[in-house]
């Protein structure tokens, strides 16, 4: 049935000419079927570069949104429209812009997993993989790092020179992993390295052997010698890791590392938007962004690319 549903997906890819990407936390029966997998990063700077006239993200919201950023000219399409980050909710331009008339001088660096209204207002994105980078390369000593909280204090420790403000927001996925799981993961796996999210609390972070993107997590365990990893990040990761590596052993950090909102994507979804596209009915969820918006919020995002490229 699986398998049945992806081939159809691809004959309606060609068909009508669309480029599929997926996030790493997608199932593995997307991602099987995308032309373009990888982190938030890899996914914005590929969706640069796409030339298929529509684009299906698998993943969520603001993701789609930085796509069709990137892309204007194209039809970007979400495979589930309900599927949205709650951390790129969490704050907005209004009260962005407060902090900013108070206090003019610090710069805004924003986190990629924030509405692209949000974006408007500040100076440069960056992503998982790409903040510590774009940090030490901005110019500005003072900033503003919004929303992840966690994320900001991992660039802080990595920034000591840099004058940091953060404010309370994050991932509500990842900060609900605590020090007690990470001894008890530890315990029970004394010979495993510890590979975890910068979206994870401080006390968790500084604990692990390598702290890192959604890609540089595989990446470490695909080219380390150890044999056992406990995976400190969406529970996806962790499976695809172990389907692609089966000489080595893999442990989810916790059982609660899982992103609905990630999850709620199903192959269906994908299906039907392919669907959706070559019937021109309206059905597929399409990204509506006006010049003028995408214009605004982009100047952060090229900004991103310069400075972490
Ligand atoms: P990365 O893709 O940058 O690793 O971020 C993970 C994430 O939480 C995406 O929402
Ligand atoms: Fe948002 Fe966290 Fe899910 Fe990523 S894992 S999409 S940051 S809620």
């Amino acid at each position: 049935m699986i398998r049945d549903i992806q081939r159809k997906i691809i004959e309606l890819k060609q068909e009508n000419d669309i480029c599929i990407l997926a996030h790493s936390y997608q199932a593995k029966e997307i991602v099987e079927i995308a032309d373009i997998t990888g982190d938030s990063y890899k996914l914005s700077v590929e969706a640069a570069k796409v030339s298929s006239k529509n684009i299906i993200m698998c993943g969520v919201h603001f993701m789609a949104e930085t796509a069709k950023m990137l892309s204007p000219d194209k039809h970007v399409f979400l495979a589930n429209p309900l599927a949205g980050c709650p951390m790129a909710e969490q704050m907005d331009a209004e009260m962005i812009s407060a902090i900013k008339a108070k206090e003019p001088d610090r710069k805004v660096v924003c986190y990629i997993n924030t509405t692209a209204s949000l974006k408007e207002v500040c100076d440069v994105c960056v992503t998982s993989s790409s903040a510590v980078k774009i940090v030490k390369n901005m110019d500005a000593k003072r900033i503003l790092f919004i929303p992840d909280c966690n994320l900001g204090a991992f660039v802080q420790k990595a920034c000591p020179d840099k004058d940091i403000k953060l404010l309370q927001g994050g991932c509500p996925t990842h900060a609900r992993v605590t020090k007690a799981e990470l001894d008890e993961a530890k315990r029970l796996h004394p010979n495993a390295l510890v590979l975890v999210h910068p979206e994870c609390r401080p006390e968790v972070t500084e604990q692990a052997d390598y702290a890192g993107s959604t890609s540089g997590i595989m990446d470490f365990a695909a080219k380390s010698d150890a044999k056992e990893f406990i995976i400190g990040t969406e529970i996806s990761i962790a499976e695809h890791l172990q389907y692609r590596y089966p000489d080595k052993e893999f442990y989810v950090l916790s059982k609660d590392l899982i992103c609905p909102n990630m999850k709620i994507t199903t192959l269906m979804d994908v299906y039907k938007t392919c669907e959706g596209i070559g019937n021109n009915d309206g059905k597929a969820f399409e990204i509506q962004m006006s010049p003028e918006q995408i214009a605004k919020a982009k100047v952060c995002i090229d900004e991103m690319i310069r400075l972490g490229g």
